[in-house]
């Protein structure tokens, strides 16, 4: 396995990348993923037309910052002629890569013809593609798709051609389709067929949550990179555990210490980043807080006093309590 990939002019080292996840993957998220191994990470999704008619949360969405680069910014929108606008204006953003959107299953997004519809419409989405590529000049345009809309259309292969064929530099593929959502099981065979399907680089994603199941991966797939989404809740580790491993260095996984110092850090990064008061900026933090007590011993009932945190002050001192209980624990089993 060769250690980095290209996508167009972009060299991104061959571990693991960061999932584009709206309400989820904001800059705080993607510099702690950075900062902890994930080769590139992408954008919560923007909306192209949005950005066209200069949404107030355009520059908040499409900034880049060098801490977070390789990164794309991720686009969804279905007609060619907004996405064009939209590349144009967001490549004053400077982004690695532009990622567009095609797999989105949320009826919100669905309903206005984007992302996962469009693996209704190969053609359509071919043309918004591009369209985009076009636009982008220099920079790489990657699509981000699903293997399909349900289980009697699983057409993956089909569109990551159509797309590859419209000039478009790297296929993300999630091996679930749209009617799926987020339930049952990513099938991996997609991505294999994607991959053999297409000559230009495939990212494989859905289901990676450790070392083991990202081999996985890359071995039953040939994928050039694997993407990790909700494997990464409070578990930025994951990426510097997979980055180890690949390389054949050993990996000490962290304790629960570290795990509450890497938690505190990631609740300041987002009060820091955030323009809201403290108290509003730690309703960001609730669920993250949450997900770094993940698999103790009590705690479903930490992680619901997580969701009542409303200064940085309770958060160290709910860490501390979290620890204690833990280390009384062990004393006790002992
Ligand atoms: C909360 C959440 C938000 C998401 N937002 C986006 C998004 O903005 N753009 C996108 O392409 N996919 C989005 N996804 C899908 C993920 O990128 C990924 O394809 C999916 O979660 C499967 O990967 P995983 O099993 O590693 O989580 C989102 C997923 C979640 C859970």
């Amino acid at each position: 396995m060769t250690d980095t990939l290209k996508i167009g002019n972009v060299a991104i080292e061959r571990t693991a990348a960061l999932a584009p996840m709206a309400g989820v993957a904001d800059r705080a998220y993607r510099l702690m993923c950075k900062k902890y191994g994930a080769a590139y990470v992408v954008s919560e999704m923007v909306s192209a037309k949005g950005i066209c008619y200069s949404d107030r949360k355009t520059a908040e969405l499409c900034t880049v910052t060098d801490g977070e680069r390789p990164m794309a910014v991720q686009l969804f929108g279905n007609e060619p002629d907004f996405m064009a606008e939209a590349v144009k204006i967001v490549l004053d953003y400077k982004p690695d890569i532009i990622d567009i959107n095609m797999g989105c299953p949320v009826p919100k997004v669905v309903g206005t013809g984007a992302g996962s519809a469009l693996m209704k419409d190969t053609k359509l989405a071919a043309a918004v593609a591009e369209a985009a590529v076009k636009a982008a000049g220099e920079t790489p345009v990657t699509v981000k798709i699903r293997s399909g809309w349900s289980k009697d259309s699983i057409n993956a292969p089909e569109m990551a051609k159509a797309l590859e064929a419209a000039g478009v530099a790297a296929i993300a593929v999630h091996g679930r389709t749209r009617d799926m959502f987020y339930s049952g099981e990513s099938d991996m065979n997609v991505v294999k067929a994607v991959k053999e399907a297409v000559n230009i680089p495939v990212i494989g994603n859905g289901d990676i949550t450790d070392f083991r199941s990202c081999s996985e991966m890359y071995d039953r797939t040939g994928c050039d990179l694997v993407m990790i989404g909700r494997g990464s809740y409070g578990n930025p580790f994951i990426f510097r555990e997979i980055a180890a491993k690949l390389h054949g260095e050993t990996y000490e996984p962290p304790c629960l210490e570290e795990k509450m110092r890497v938690m505190l850090e990631h609740i300041r990064l987002i009060l820091e980043l955030s323009e809201k008061c403290e108290e509003l900026a730690m309703h960001e933090a609730r669920k993250h807080a949450a997900w770094y007590m993940n698999g103790y011993y009590g705690s479903a009932k930490f992680r619901g006093r997580c969701y009542q945190l409303s200064s940085y002050k309770e958060a160290e001192e709910l860490a501390a309590e979290f620890t204690e209980l833990q280390r009384n624990r062990e004393i006790n089993k002992v």
